[in-house]
């Protein structure tokens, strides 16, 4: 898929990352295949893709954890599996699967990870609501406190490039909302941001772009709004009308209207995006306005769900 790829190369300013021609096989298996991906300075990117499909076995490749196959991968200007040493002063990571010794505490690891001249740790321990735990240990911590800890060892130096491999995972509403408010304005101040998440919500409400990956390849990339055009772009307005009421003519004559459905007591309107604010202003310019209107808009998960092929 040409567009694709071009799409998945579509980062502004200056390449932080630059993959090209990715392969990785595991004995038989390539499990990434001949994947292109640019992210831009200061981009907020996100891999998606359903368990299995390549992110993070790409994502390790990217940070030199694993060797690739086939391919080149230029991150901040340098080869990962050279100058990885180097890199890893630059690049704050969180992993997938990660784990400290039990008994180290909070303030232990903040320690252990910090490098001489960084911040203090204290302003993010208290964004992320662990300035109480200092003191804990880590098997003592909760599995979201820990998810916490680790992504404030991501950025506790002050990193050119950050790569956070499943977020937000295990964390509760108001702390996912404290992370979202923290990569935002890591963004806000240059900082690079790839990250890999299952959460369609999370990518929509951070990703400049986002790269979908499907058996390894690169399937679609862009804006989460243009996935939704391409893939989901059906909307639906929907309202009560008994029965034995008639229903409002030339429905089906409005701009983006696909489709009207009469069920028993209500109808449904079926159109693009855009339907729905001249379908809303036609039933009001009629003097019918109804108290019961609905509007199921498509997003980003409708989009993958289509791309995918999966259910929800
Ligand atoms: N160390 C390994 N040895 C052999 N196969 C592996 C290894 N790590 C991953 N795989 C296989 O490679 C494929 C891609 O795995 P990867 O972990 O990159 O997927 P993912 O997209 O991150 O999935 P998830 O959403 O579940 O985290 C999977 O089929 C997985 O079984
Ligand atoms: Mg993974």
């Amino acid at each position: 898929m040409e567009a694709a790829m071009e799409a998945a190369m579509g980062g502004k300013g200056t390449a932080v990352i630059e993959v090209r021609g990715l392969c990785k096989r595991y004995g038989e298996r390539l499990v990434v295949d001949n994947v292109d991906l640019d992210v831009g300075q200061g981009e907020i990117v996100g891999l998606l893709g359903a368990n299995g499909a390549g992110k993070t076995t790409t994502v390790e490749c990217i940070q030199g954890l694993r060797d690739s196959d086939a391919g080149t991968i230029r991150v901040l200007g340098m080869d990962p599996a050279v100058d990885g040493p180097r890199l890893r002063s630059l690049v704050g990571s969180q992993l997938q699967a990660s784990a400290l010794p039990d008994r180290l505490r909070v303030s232990e690891a903040v320690e252990l990870f910090r490098r001489p001249g960084s911040p203090s740790a204290s302003g993010l321990l208290s964004a992320f609501g662990l300035a109480d735990q200092r003191k804990t240990s880590f098997s003592a911590l909760s599995g979201g406190q820990q998810q916490r800890l680790f992504l404030t060892l991501a950025l506790l130096n002050q990193p050119k490039l950050v790569i956070l491999d499943e977020l937000t995972q295990g964390l509760d509403p108001a702390a996912r909302r404290d992370v979202w408010n923290a990569i935002l304005s890591l963004r806000d101040a240059g900082t690079t941001v790839l990250l890999v998440t299952h959460y369609m919500d999370e990518a929509e409400a951070l990703c400049d772009r986002v790269v979908v990956l499907r058996g390894g390849r690169v399937v679609d990339a862009g804006t989460p709004s243009e996935l939704v055009d391409r893939h989901a772009h059906w909307a639906t307005v929907q309202f009560g009308c008994p029965a034995a009421v008639r229903w409002p003519d030339g429905l089906g004559e409005i701009v983006g209207v696909r489709e009207v459905r009469r069920g028993t007591n209500n109808v449904e309107v079926h159109g693009d995006r855009r339907m729905v604010a001249h379908v809303c202003a036609d039933l009001v310019r009629r003097g019918e306005v109804p108290d019961d209107l609905s509007i199921a808009m498509p997003d980003l998960e409708d989009a993958l769900v289509a791309l995918l092929g999966a259910t929800r």
